[in-house]
């Protein structure tokens, strides 16, 4: 080694020990005869000092170190004199007293400030990943990410889990993405796909009698990029056999709520165990299958009550079966005519652009002798006010949202409204997780473009027992088995009990638009298996960057993402995607057309 302790042990105990360092210059100061210099490595900071008196050899190379220099220093351990320790410092109480300095490798100045934690542009530290990563926060987030996939190998590998690798060269994995496609040069025309999820693979592997199987997969879907999307990401993938809905549950929030008691050292659990929620009432009451419960501010039905109030189009809404839901928002009635005017614009601006059709509102008085305020009050009698306020929870001060359109609408508008007003009421604390289960989905979404059922998971999920009758007579209201695993407003897992019977897979098939012809050559693999003893069975996938975002208070998955894609889905340091060499796809048989209007995506 060319070093012989790290530049974040060395400690009192050590006065007086010869050591090696080494690394990066995080600081140098040259104070004429003294040369003081930070030295850097991936476990912290240690001060150097280079006397010229006393260290010929060693001074003019620290006088001449630059940031971000490799350097090698040889030295001895002193405790700093009196009244200059560095309490910030682990190491702050010594520095090391150079004797010989090697230079192991210089740098130019590097294009942002390693040393200081300041706001960089994203495209420049994407370009220079490899400097942003040697950043001490985002070393501190990629080694958290580590410690997040060791607990749960271990933890997994405790209880009798295989983790066991399945390839990345696959056939489609529909988990509702498009595919990455991979052309093979010994067979022109034939293309692999990337897998989407290793889904079908996990659910042979249960065929092959493994019982319980585990994998840190690397899943690629070409969809839309958002802060929590990547086009590759990573997933915890298990799968189960011969266990029902309930045992996967409580082997999952058992294992999350020692992730977080092992890991995450200042996260607050805000509920052990974690509370459930059916995805009708996710939506009736938070407009989302996703919701953040580190808040309040659920919507109300109110309809019986608007529907008797004045307001023509709470009367009519009501009358033709579309909901007037409320939420309150706590103490946000409480500021001055115009800022309440100027805040209640804002919401009503950000419901239309959810699609709602508006945003009637009512500002609870902070003193009972004032008037309520807002452009509806005078349509409800004074009953009807005090039978909403009582509904509401309403307190002196509160701010009351109605919004009355199409269940979809609403819900849209519940959810966007939520997330807003709890960012600006400073109500998302990150060091709190909320984590709470979603289930009883429905098994099939419609899809009005296509005309068909869509499976809201994936088509392997199996239909609730008791909802099989409804596959024939009312298939959008059959429940599926899956469950969803939701904190902080995020989705972080997402599994079912699967289908393992041909026959009932084969029925799915026509019901979500696939030919039983195109079915069989897709997935002819999975139905013969089923009929080879195939256990009853069932999984669930978690998405390790979302848990780590989470786990490292960071605002979108590429902070805890080594070599990320930009949201635009490129790699802009090592230019990825690019075209190929005309040779590369001459030996695929491709050729390449781009339509005019598609040429500089
Ligand atoms: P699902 O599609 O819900 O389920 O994915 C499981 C989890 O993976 C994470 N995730 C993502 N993370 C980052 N970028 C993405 N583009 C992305 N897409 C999904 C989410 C999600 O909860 N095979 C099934 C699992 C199963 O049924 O066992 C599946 O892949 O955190
Ligand atoms: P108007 O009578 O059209 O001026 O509307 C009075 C208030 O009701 C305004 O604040 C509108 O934004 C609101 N509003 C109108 N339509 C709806 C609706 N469908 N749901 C909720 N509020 C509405």
């Amino acid at each position: 080694m060319l070093k012989t302790h790290n530049c974040g042990e060395l400690r009192v105990e050590h006065a007086g020990q010869q050591v090696t360092l080494a690394g990066w210059v995080n600081r140098q100061r040259d104070q004429g005869g003294v040369v003081f210099i930070d030295l850097r490595d991936r476990w912290g900071i240690t001060q150097v000092v280079v006397d010229e008196a006393t260290s010929p050899q060693a001074h003019p190379i620290a006088r001449d170190a630059r940031s971000e220099y490799v350097l090698q220093v040889q030295g001895v351990v002193r405790v700093r004199p009196a009244g200059t320790a560095n309490p910030e410092l682990e190491t702050g109480e010594i520095e090391v007293v150079a004797q010989n300095i090697t230079l192991l490798n210089a740098s130019r100045t590097p294009p942002f400030y390693i040393n200081k934690e300041e706001r960089i542009e994203e495209v420049r530290r994407m370009q220079y990943r490899y400097l942003d990563l040697r950043r001490p926060s985002m070393q501190y987030n990629i080694v958290l990410r580590h410690r997040i996939i060791k607990f749960l190998r271990d933890y997994l590998d405790a209880r009798g889990f295989v983790e066991i690798e399945t390839p990345i060269l696959f056939k489609t994995t529909p988990e509702g993405a498009r595919d990455f496609l991979v052309p093979y040069r010994l067979q022109p025309g034939k293309f692999y796909a990337l897998p989407q999820s290793p889904q079908q693979l996990k659910q042979l592997l249960m065929v092959a009698g493994y019982e319980r199987y585990f994998q840190i997969a690397r899943c690629f879907r070409d969809e839309d990029l958002r802060g929590e999307r990547q086009p590759e990401f990573t997933q915890l993938d298990m799968e189960m056999s011969f266990i029902e809905r309930e045992d996967i549950m409580q082997l999952v929030e058992g294992m999350m709520i020692a992730l977080v008691e092992g890991v995450g050292t200042n996260k607050q659990l805000l509920w052990k165990p974690f509370p459930r929620l059916t995805y009708t009432e996710a939506m009736e009451k938070y407009g989302s299958d996703k919701p953040d419960l580190r808040y309040g501010m659920a919507a109300v039905d109110v309809s019986d009550i608007a529907g008797k109030s004045g307001f023509g189009v709470f009367q009519t809404n009501v009358a033709e079966g579309r909901p007037v839901k409320a939420m309150r928002v706590p103490g946000a009635g409480a500021v001055s005519g115009t800022q309440l005017r100027k805040d209640t614009a804002e919401l009503e601006d950000l419901a239309r652009s959810a699609g709602a059709k508006g945003l009637a509102w009512m500002a609870l008085p902070t003193d009972e002798n004032d008037e309520v305020k807002g452009p509806i009050g005078k349509f409800f009698t004074v009953e009807q006010k005090l039978e909403l306020f009582e509904r509401l929870e309403a307190r002196p001060g509160d701010l009351l949202l109605f919004l009355s359109d199409r269940c979809e609408v609403v819900y849209n508008a519940v959810d966007i409204l939520r997330r807003t007003l709890a960012d600006k009421l400073n109500l998302l604390d990150p060091n709190q997780f909320a984590f709470i289960w979603v289930i009883d989905f429905p098994l099939f979404l419609w899809d009005e473009e296509n005309k068909r059922w869509d499976p809201s998971q994936h088509m392997f999920t199996a239909p609730m027992p008791e909802d099989l009758p409804l596959l024939d007579t009312d298939p959008g209201k059959a429940r599926g088995s899956q469950y969803d695993l939701v904190c902080n407003g995020y989705e972080v897992a997402g599994g079912s009990i699967r289908i393992h019977d041909r026959a009932m897979q084969e029925k799915i098939f026509p019901l979500i638009g696939q030919t039983m012809e195109h079915a069989r050559e897709q997935f002819g693999h999975m139905l013969e298996a089923f009929e080879y003893g195939t256990p009853p069975h069932g999984g669930i996938a978690a998405g390790i960057d979302r848990l780590a975002m989470l786990f490292a208070g960071a605002p979108n998955i590429r902070e805890v993402i080594a070599f990320p894609k930009t949201q635009t889905g490129s790699d802009i340091m090592a230019h990825a995607p690019s075209p190929a060499e005309p040779g590369q796809l001459e030996e695929l048989g491709i050729a390449v057309v781009i339509e005019e209007d598609k040429e500089d995506a």
